[in-house]
């Protein structure tokens, strides 16, 4: 089982980024746990701030992995050229969103990934990435 997690921009600052919207624990740390806890998952992570290295890891991986939790962060709301991206490719996507978007800014409402998005998990903290690998494990 070939999974991947892939976060856009600033979330590499997770910990230190708005601890009240989005928490105090790095991702870095978070994802060691969900490695020991799901040893027998090939699970990977990748983070980028650019768009289009973001579009190419999606493409990189889109046809040979089972499964991919993206959570795009800011280019959710924007990125016309990542939605089309998860059209393109095979690999089922999980939408993943740390806050709740629908409780925030207006902008943050619109999602370019949730029409191409096998599912979608908002507003659950880091739990909803280990929501997401629980789904494509079943
Ligand atoms: C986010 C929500 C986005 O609106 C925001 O731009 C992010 C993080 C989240 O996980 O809650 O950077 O995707």
């Amino acid at each position: 089982m070939k999974l991947i997690i892939i976060n856009g921009p600033n979330l590499n600052l997770l910990g230190k980024r708005e601890p009240n919207v989005y928490g105090n624990d790095s991702f870095e740390e978070y994802f060691e746990t969900l490695q020991i806890k799901y040893p027998e998952v090939n699970l990977t992570y990748y983070q980028s701030n650019i768009e289009g290295e973001l579009i190419d890891k999606l493409h990189e991986v889109g046809f040979d992995h089972n499964g991919i939790i993206l959570n795009a962060a800011a280019y959710t709301h924007t990125s016309v050229g990542i939605g089309d991206a998860i059209k393109a490719i095979e690999t089922p996507v999980i939408e993943v969103h740390i806050s709740n978007v629908h409780a925030r800014e207006e902008f943050r409402h619109q999602s370019y990934i949730a029409p191409n998005a096998k599912g979608i998990i908002i507003g659950l903290g880091l739990k909803g990435y280990e929501l997401a690998l629980e789904a494509l494990l079943s």
